[in-house]
């Protein structure tokens, strides 16, 4: 690679466990600053005249208006192209749009892979999704009693969750960034739908060179991963691009819906809390959960706009140099 190619921000896998702290702490404190009415200095105007070109090709609501509302907090100016705008896919190639878009704005996030010379924050794709898991461990920040840590975790050691439903793009993220934070997580699936061999690995390795890394554990029994958690997590049984599929996993998943009553079998802990990235569905999670105070999902979703803003200052305005 060429000394100026950027870095981009694809998976929590690219940052050691100082950078995904310092990100989640940033996001932390430019929440709090810019909530008492002071945006910080060295965020004032840090993206003016710049462009911030948004590639998606699925839907989204909280990634797309949490990018372009944080880009606009920043002075830079939001440039959404969804499928029927560009040529992409219909007159030309992912490499040949990367290579031009890239060319004209300062950072593309796009929900699909890529070729850029700009930095590129992947907004999700089929095995990862970083700006929800930025998002996920400052909530778990804000909610938890946090211990006396370095600057390489976030002092949440010893916390675990349990997530029940499907092995997708946003448990993988979840799993690397909790390893890295000696978070613990139980991963409960139906038969057939567990995490494949190659994650468990990237999952592995993200705990290489961490003191006291997070453990991951698979069964197919949700009672089994819900068992002393603190957070029970789950998400779409049907992700994006697996509509096909969506009858099979319906009968699949049967029996993983979370609910008040699994959390007692299983043994959650007393004060145990819900999470979920969104859009949700009742058939994972009822609604006595997803409405109760247990439920932390929409400050987790407001949260989605402070983790953009603490990206886009670390790839976009320090050229990927993640510091607080
Ligand atoms: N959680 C999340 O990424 O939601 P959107 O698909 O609405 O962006
Ligand atoms: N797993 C879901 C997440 C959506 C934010 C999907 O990929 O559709």
């Amino acid at each position: 690679t060429s000394p100026f190619a950027p870095r981009h921000l694809l998976s929590i896998a690219d940052l050691t466990p100082t950078e995904f702290a310092t990100l989640v702490r940033n996001a932390a404190s430019h929440k709090r600053a810019i909530k008492s009415g002071a945006i910080p200095e060295s965020l004032l105007g840090s993206l003016s005249g710049k462009t911030v070109a948004m590639m998606f090709n699925k839907r989204s609501t909280r990634t797309r208006v949490s990018t372009e509302a944080a880009t606009v907090q920043m002075g830079g100016h939001p440039m959404f192209l969804g499928k029927d705008d560009i040529q992409l896919g219909v007159n030309e190639s992912l490499y040949d749009t990367s290579v031009v878009i890239s060319s004209m704005v300062s950072c593309i996030v796009a929900r699909l892979a890529q070729h850029s010379t700009v930095p590129v924050i992947n907004a999700l794709c089929d095995s990862f999704h970083p700006l929800q898991i930025i998002a996920d461990f400052l909530t778990i920040y804000e909610s938890f009693p946090v211990q006396a840590h370095k600057l390489s975790s976030l002092g949440l050691e010893g916390l675990k969750i349990a997530w029940v439903g499907d092995a997708n793009n946003v448990l993988f993220d979840l799993a690397i960034g909790a390893t890295k934070m000696g978070v613990d997580v139980a991963v409960a699936t139906p038969k057939g739908y567990e995490i494949p061999a190659h994650m468990i690995e990237i999952i592995q390795r993200a705990g290489e060179g961490v003191a006291k890394a997070g453990k991951l554990t698979q069964t197919n029994v949700p009672e089994e991963a819900v068992k002393n958690a603190d957070i029970l997590v789950t998400d779409t049984w049907v992700s994006m691009g697996q509509e096909e599929e969506s009858k099979k996993r319906m009968k699949a998943f049967e029996g993983f819906q979370i609910t008040a009553d699994l959390a007692k079998r299983g043994g959650a802990k007393e004060g145990w809390k819900f999470m979920h990235c969104l859009p949700r569905h009742p058939e994972e999670v009822d609604d006595e959960v997803f409405y109760s105070p247990r439920s932390l999902v929409f400050p987790e979703a407001e949260n989605r706009l402070w983790a953009a803003i603490a990206a886009l200052e670390g790839f976009v305005v320090n050229k990927g140099k993640i510091v607080e």
